[in-house]
């Protein structure tokens, strides 16, 4: 690519004092600003500003009765938004800065456009270095979808933003690849006297969430895809995640069927094959990590579907990751991908 190219537009923010401070002032004046975090980058507006909130919504072509996550620097930061419950700080102490969502009932001051409507906020400190310079230099609640079109596969580098997006998201900060690489765990602590409940299963367990309170945490089943009215977390469409290559879950172990005459189709797995394993024919495969070490899986997965997806493949079938720890929010993914819910 040379410069000037069309595809290198707009230029990034660098994560440097003066692309912070910039960000900062971008966001403090109304505008939208796409930041990194250590999940994945998100498309930030002054949660308090309805009129940034609604470009948000219009820019990503998201449906307004899917609430926004607010970003804040901790507790002290997000208690003017949201009520903290005992068990949300003994999570926050936990957890926080760090890749956790955690849902409360709100204060009045978060408008209806944030939540859709609901009586609880979604919450969360991320840990990223240069968001948190944008949170401190703004001194904003910032509410931030993830920065991807409504329904395909979330960003992981500055570059997937502007892939989707181009002059349509003039400020992007460019932090680097996210570390961790798929979306936070949301758990809603809203209850205080009911079980804390697992909204969207993500790199803090659901194990790790039940060891840090001592009791049991219990995990939202499936919703059925149709259903969008009263849903816990009415983002969680079946069918999200996805890229437009059509997806198929294998079962770990399986092969591929070999694709029809003149097709090609990508098979992914968590680890390298042995050298001495049979290939269907027409059939590529990438790996996710060399061992099948879940955390790296996680950070490469969404980068290496958005390359499938342009590669020209007719499918791209994807292994299950086994279904325990950072694989139970892997499978989620993979299962929303492939449009299974
Ligand atoms: O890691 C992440 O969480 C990333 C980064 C940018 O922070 N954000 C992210 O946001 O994944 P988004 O908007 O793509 O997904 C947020 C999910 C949606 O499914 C939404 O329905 C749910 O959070 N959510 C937001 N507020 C909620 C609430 N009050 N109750 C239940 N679910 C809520
Ligand atoms: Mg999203």
């Amino acid at each position: 690519m040379r410069p000037g190219d069309a595809d290198e537009f707009p230029p990034f923010l660098q994560a440097k004092p003066e692309g912070v401070a910039r960000a900062a002032e971008l966001l403090q004046s109304g505008e939208i600003v796409a930041l990194p975090t250590e999940t994945v980058y998100g498309l930030a507006a002054n949660a308090l500003d309805e009129r940034a909130v609604r470009l948000v919504f219009s820019i990503k072509g998201r449906p307004l009765l899917d609430p926004l996550i607010v970003h804040g620097l901790g507790v002290e930061f997000l208690q003017d938004l949201a009520e903290f419950t005992p068990m949300a700080r003994e999570l926050a102490a936990a957890c926080w800065p760090g890749p956790l969502t955690l849902v409360l009932p709100k204060r009045a001051v978060v408008s209806p456009l944030v939540t859709a409507g609901r009586e609880t906020v979604a919450v969360r400190a991320p840990a990223h270095s240069a968001m948190r310079a944008v949170l401190t230099a703004c001194q904003l609640p910032l509410a931030a979808p993830s920065a991807n079109p409504f329904g395909y596969i979330s960003p992981t580098c500055a570059d997937h933003v502007r892939a989707s997006f181009g002059g349509r998201v003039p400020w992007i900060l460019d932090g680097g690849s996210c570390p961790v690489g798929v979306e936070s765990t949301i758990v809603d602590v809203s209850n205080p006297a009911g079980p804390p409940q697992v909204l969207r299963p993500g790199p803090i367990t659901a194990e790790a969430l039940t060891r840090i309170l001592g009791r049991p945490v219990e995990s939202r089943k499936a919703p059925a895809p149709s259903a969008t009215a009263g849903m816990a977390a009415p983002g969680l469409f079946a069918r999200h995640y996805s890229p437009r290559t059509p997806l198929g879950l294998l079962e770990p172990g399986a092969q591929p069927a070999p694709p029809s005459e003149g097709r090609r189709v990508a098979w992914v797995r968590f680890h390298r094959p042995a050298p001495e394993s049979a290939l269907p024919a027409h059939t590529a495969v990438f790996w996710l990590s060399e061992s099948g070490d879940l955390a790296q899986a996680a950070q490469g997965l969404y980068e290496l579907l958005r390359r499938l997806d342009t590669a020209g493949f007719e499918k791209i079938w994807c292994e299950a990751a086994p279904s325990t720890g950072l694989g139970v929010a892997l499978n989620d993914r993979l299962r929303r991908a492939a449009g299974q819910g």
